[in-house]
């Protein structure tokens, strides 16, 4: 039997990457997003891959999950056990940007709003694929926070404090988990050209690129692609020794 992988946020950007790489790894995966239309177009392109390259390419079975809904990914961890048998690593990669205000104006609702969905959503994950991965006694999750979790952002209070919870959610779940071969991880992804960026408008605005481009010592934006190799690496048994860690993925943002 093949391996399995849980996706959250794969109808776009870096968790549509990761279902690709996932998928092109052999695993059998469960795509879980609240946007059933992006949800189908990867499942799509996963129903491409396994064209191009034949049956080496994993299965994939969409679910409609809104993170924020305990029931919702109750049944998604479900669908993956009666599917296909097992689940070996989970993706907690939904997230939303919020709306950016100065702290003292920002609404509670909208603060709120945040991190119910980057927060109490990685939470409501981790809280129901752990049990299946503690009862086969070996698994990986993998949460996406951001530079934002480590250090701040002007105008960006909710996402810069949901994200840096997230870490502390990690750190805790791995201390908790990984003698009993759960290893818990986050990526920190710097500015990645995806969606979330192009909605922003930071990728319409030569002077905004420029701008953000130039925090990279690297010089450039991140593509989802390096995103999902650094998540597929911690997923995998080639990170072994590695939980409770926190890796950036930013072209040298946070070395300064
Ligand atoms: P995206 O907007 O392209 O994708 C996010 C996905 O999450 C979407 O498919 C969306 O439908 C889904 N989602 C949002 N709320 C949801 C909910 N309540 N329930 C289920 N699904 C929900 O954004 P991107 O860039 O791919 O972001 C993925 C993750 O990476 C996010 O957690 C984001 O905060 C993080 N990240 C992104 C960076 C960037 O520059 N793009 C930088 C650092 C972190």
């Amino acid at each position: 039997m093949g391996k399995t992988a849980l996706v959250t946020g794969a109808a776009s950007g870096i968790g549509r990457a990761a279902a690709r790489l996932f998928a092109l790894r052999g695993y059998d995966q469960v795509l879980c997003d609240h946007d059933e239309k992006g949800l189908r177009e990867t499942e799509e392109e996963l129903v491409n891959l396994r064209r191009e390259h034949g049956e080496s390419i994993g299965n994939a079975t969409a679910v409609r999950v809104d993170v924020r809904e305990e029931e919702e990914i109750r049944e998604a961890v479900r669908i993956a056990m009666a599917t296909y048998g097992r689940l070996d690593a989970a993706v907690n990669n939904a997230g939303i940007s919020g709306e950016r205000h100065p702290l003292h104006e920002l609404p509670k609702s909208e603060f709120e709003r945040v991190l119910s969905v980057n927060l109490t959503g990685v939470f409501l994950g981790m809280k129901h694929q752990i049990p299946e991965m503690l009862a086969a006694g070996v698994g990986s999750v993998v949460n996406v926070s951001s530079i934002l979790g480590v250090v701040g952002y002007a105008d960006a209070a909710a996402y810069t404090a949901s994200k840096h919870a997230m870490i502390g959610l990690t750190r805790a779940a791995a201390v908790e988990y990984s003698s009993r071969g759960v290893r818990v991880n986050a990526v920190c992804p710097a500015f990645i050209r995806t969606p979330m960026l192009v909605r922003a408008g930071v990728l319409d605005d030569p002077e905004q690129l420029d701008f953000v481009e130039s925090l990279h010592p690297i010089g450039r934006l991140g593509e989802s692609d390096e995103v999902a190799n650094a998540i597929l690496w911690l997923a995998q048994e080639d990170s072994a020794f590695v939980t409770g860690h926190a890796l950036m993925v930013d072209g040298g943002y946070t070395a300064r």
